[in-house]
């Protein structure tokens, strides 16, 4: 498809004033988020089997919409951190909303699409408290194509690249991004960096376009690394978390 504006969208200038990154020395590893992707009981299961070792358990719409609070309260009563994947898009009063409930149900981490734009970002931002905001710049699952499928005619790296800048200038601390995109994006940038679409050698992308290995998203600086299927397909997937724990 031929890449139409519908609007008057303006090439990014990056003009948002967003803190340049830091240099450190010693770069903490990333942690490993286990996305529950699953049913209700194999999710137990798993987070039962789990205990005690260093994960963030990510929730999304197939538990949260059906368990709940009995799903969250859970993670967080074995000891684990909390990321909420609810991805909210919507206007800033709905955001505002949808983050004060977050943080009643005690998420640690919530995503938002920045798209919902400057003034949603900065009400979600308000009423955040503890809650770490990910900004969601263009899904893994989606390549330039659908970005020009939009009426966006500038390059996916630039849409991202702008993305990230809005995000970052309304106090948003992290952006889930592809690992793909994250030197360019680092090079520019500080923020906690979430990084889904990452699988281990050999096997299947899935629904996913943006992938990249593991030791690539270490390389490139993820500060989390979200992985679901790769986990959740495998025939042991404890002793695939071990395995993946072992890499980081
Ligand atoms: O199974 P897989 O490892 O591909 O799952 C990736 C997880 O990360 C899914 O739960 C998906 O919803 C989430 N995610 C993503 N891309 C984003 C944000 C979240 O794949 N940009």
């Amino acid at each position: 498809m031929g890449c139409k504006p519908t609007g008057d969208f303006k090439s990014p200038t990056f003009g948002h004033s967003v803190t340049p990154p830091k240099k450190y020395n010693i770069k903490p590893m990333p942690k490993l988020c286990i996305a529950l992707d699953t049913d209700y009981d194999r999710a137990v299961e798993l987070i039962k089997a789990l205990k005690n070792k260093p994960i963030i358990f990510k929730v999304g719409y197939k538990l949260f919409i059906s368990y709940h609070r009995r799903i969250t309260d859970l993670i967080k009563r074995e000891g684990f951190e909390l990321f909420l994947d609810l991805k909210l898009n919507d206007i800033p009063n709905t955001i505002k909303d949808g983050v004060m409930s977050a943080a009643e149900l005690g998420a640690d981490y919530l995503t938002v699409h920045i798209t919902s734009g400057k003034e949603a970002l900065e009400e979600a931002v308000k009423v955040a408290k503890g809650i770490k905001l990910l900004g969601v710049t263009l899904l893994t699952s989606l390549e330039e194509d659908h970005v020009k499928g939009w009426g966006v005619c500038i390059s996916k790296e630039d849409y991202i690249l702008n993305l990230a800048s809005l995000a970052l200038s309304c106090g948003i601390e992290g952006l889930v991004c592809s690992g793909k995109e994250l030197p360019l994006l680092k090079s520019k940038f500080n923020f906690f960096a979430v990084v889904p679409g990452v699988r281990l050698y050999g096997e299947p992308q899935d629904d996913q376009k943006r992938v990249v290995g593991i030791e690539e998203a270490i390389k490139n600086g993820a500060d989390m690394i979200v992985m679901g299927r790769s986990i959740l397909k495998a025939e042991d997937p404890i002793r695939k978390v071990e395995e993946i724990l072992a890499l980081l």
